[in-house]
Order: C-alpha cells, then structure tokens, then sequence
C-alpha cells in the first residue's frame, strides 16, 4: 500500500513539474536571443547593485541572508578576508555591522572554534547581493512568514 502511494506521489509531482516546464518553455526567450552560436551574443546590461538598509527579508529559516550592500571592493583570498573587517566577532561592534552567524565558527564535527570556520571561510559561496532586475519568468513564490 505504501508503495502504491508513493508511487502516486512520484508520478503527480513528475506531472508538476513537467507542465511547469512547458509553461517556462513557451514565454523564456535565451540571453542570446536569436543570435547563432557563431554569433556574438547580445550585450549584456549592467544593472545596479542594490543597497537596502536594514537588509532583506528572508524567505525561510535557514536561508543565507541575501547582502544588502556593494562588495565589488571586499576581497577574499587565502591571506585576507575584506567581509571579516565589518563582520568578525572582533570588529563588528564598532563598525556598525552584524556579526556572523553562531554557525560560522562551528567545524564540520560540531566543534566551536574562536574564529570563523573554514567551511564559510568563502563568504560569497552563500551570501549574494543583489541587483536591480525584473524576473525573467513570472512567479507566484512567497516566502515563510
Ligand atoms: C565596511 C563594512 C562592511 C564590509 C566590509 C562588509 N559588510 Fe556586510 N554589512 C555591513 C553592514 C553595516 C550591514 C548591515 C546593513 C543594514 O542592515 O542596513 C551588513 C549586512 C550584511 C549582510 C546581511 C545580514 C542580515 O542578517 O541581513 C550580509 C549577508 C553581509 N553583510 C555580507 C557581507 C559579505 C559577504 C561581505 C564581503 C564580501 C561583507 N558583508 C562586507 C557592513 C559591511
Ligand atoms: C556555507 C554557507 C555560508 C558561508 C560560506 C557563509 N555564510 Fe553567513 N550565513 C549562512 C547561513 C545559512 C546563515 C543564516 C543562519 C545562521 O545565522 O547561521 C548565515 C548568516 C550570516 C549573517 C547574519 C547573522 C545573524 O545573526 O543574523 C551574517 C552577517 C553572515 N552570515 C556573514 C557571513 C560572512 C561575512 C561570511 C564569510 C566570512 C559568511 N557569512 C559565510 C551561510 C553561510
């Protein structure tokens, strides 16, 4: 019986998710236009970062806080962190910024350590900012209140 019903499952969600496809398929047209692959493609528009005081709203629990400021100027490499002089658990006071969260000092086995874990070490891995752009598909998501 359980098998029956996840079978079913299986097959309406698989219904879902191709009629979803079609739809996307009928009104998305490529960045490249109509342009052939021999072609150069089209130019593509510069948009503006947005800068949102107070930040984003999160779309649900767990999700990485989308960057509410420019970072085009914050490096990260293997001897600096530019995220590190506003974030860190050291400098964020004075600088006026959030401070990272608990589960970045936190290594793969659970362990806290005094300063930010190598597993989020590469800050843009998760966190993005944001431009000025309309979607290119329409859609009805909404986030957890
Ligand atoms: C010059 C200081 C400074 C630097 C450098 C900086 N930030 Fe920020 N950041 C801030 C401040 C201040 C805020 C809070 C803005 C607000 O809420 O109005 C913020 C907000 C954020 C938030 C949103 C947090 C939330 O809970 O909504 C994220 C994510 C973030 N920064 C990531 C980054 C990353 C990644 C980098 C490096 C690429 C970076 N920041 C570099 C000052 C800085
Ligand atoms: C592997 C993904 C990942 C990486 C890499 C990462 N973060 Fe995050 N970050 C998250 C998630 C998920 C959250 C929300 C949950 C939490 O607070 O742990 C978060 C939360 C935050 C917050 C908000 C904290 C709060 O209490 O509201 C800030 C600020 C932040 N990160 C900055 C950074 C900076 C700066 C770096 C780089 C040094 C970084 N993060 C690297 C996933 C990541």
């Amino acid at each position: 019986m359980k098998k029956i019903i996840s079978i079913t499952v299986a097959a309406f969600a698989m219904a879902v998710v191709t009629s979803h496809t079609v739809i996307a398929k009928e009104s998305v047209a490529s960045l490249r236009g109509t342009q052939d692959i021999e072609g150069s493609s089209l130019k593509v528009t510069k948009k503006k970062l947005i800068s949102k005081e107070g930040g984003f709203e999160r779309n649900y629990k767990q999700q990485p806080p989308l960057i509410p400021h420019k970072i085009a100027k914050y490096k990260i490499n293997l001897k600096n962190n530019g995220c590190l002089k506003c974030h860190s658990k050291k400098n964020h006071k004075k600088e006026k910024a959030p401070m990272l969260g608990e589960s970045h000092f936190l290594t793969r086995d659970g362990k806290k350590l005094d300063h930010v874990s190598s597993r989020r070490y590469f800050c843009t891995q998760c966190h993005a900012p944001q431009v000025e752009a309309n979607p290119l598909v329409k859609n009805e998501f909404e986030g957890v209140k």
